[in-house]
């Protein structure tokens, strides 16, 4: 098998977990940001990693996800949002959608700690958004616990 690991990270949390996954391939794999424009085809397995912005999966992963066609996918998210949030449940869907005809073997969904910045920024906001009020239980993670889960995960999927 040859996989092939893209992720989209602007402060590092979703690249933690990218490289995480990467060194838990047993395979011939690559490791690219999407701002390398990876080219998906000649990989068998293809995980991809993104941050949410607006209840979206980031704007170059919205471009990546329908180049990837019919293989098998794999999904992990980073966000300010809670783990179990119908907001991060959302943005996943929506990556899933995006990626279709992909068959997606699996979803990982994880908190990521939001820059003070955009806390700020987010806190003028009228409304402010839904996740802010999750925003200050992400700080800290991705942590060694979350990527413990996310690699055991990953491994029961059972992949060639
Ligand atoms: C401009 C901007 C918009 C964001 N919008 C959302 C959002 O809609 N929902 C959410 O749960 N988190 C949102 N966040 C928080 C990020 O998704 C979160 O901190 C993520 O872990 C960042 O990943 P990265 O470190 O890989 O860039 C936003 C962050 C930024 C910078």
């Amino acid at each position: 098998m040859k996989a092939l690991v893209v992720y989209s990270s602007k402060t590092g949390n979703t690249r933690k977990l990218a490289e995480a996954l990467f060194g838990a391939l047993q395979c011939e794999k690559d490791l690219l940001s999407v701002s390398d424009n990876p080219d998906p085809s000649g990989y068998d397995f293809v995980a991809v990693g993104f941050w949410l912005r607006g209840g979206l999966p980031d704007t170059a992963s919205q471009d990546f996800l329908p180049k990837i066609g019919e293989k098998e996918v794999f999904l992990f998210a980073t966000h300010g949002a809670a783990r179990d949030s119908d907001h991060a449940r959302n943005g996943l869907n929506k990556a899933k959608e995006l990626a279709s005809p992909a068959r997606i073997c699996g979803v990982f969904s994880c908190p990521g700690q939001v820059a003070e910045e955009v806390l700020e920024k987010a806190g003028k906001r009228d409304p402010k958004p839904v996740w802010l009020a999750d925003a200050p239980a992400a700080k800290g993670h991705p942590d060694a616990e979350d990527i413990r889960q996310f690699i055991h995960l990953f491994n029961d999927l059972n992949l060639p």
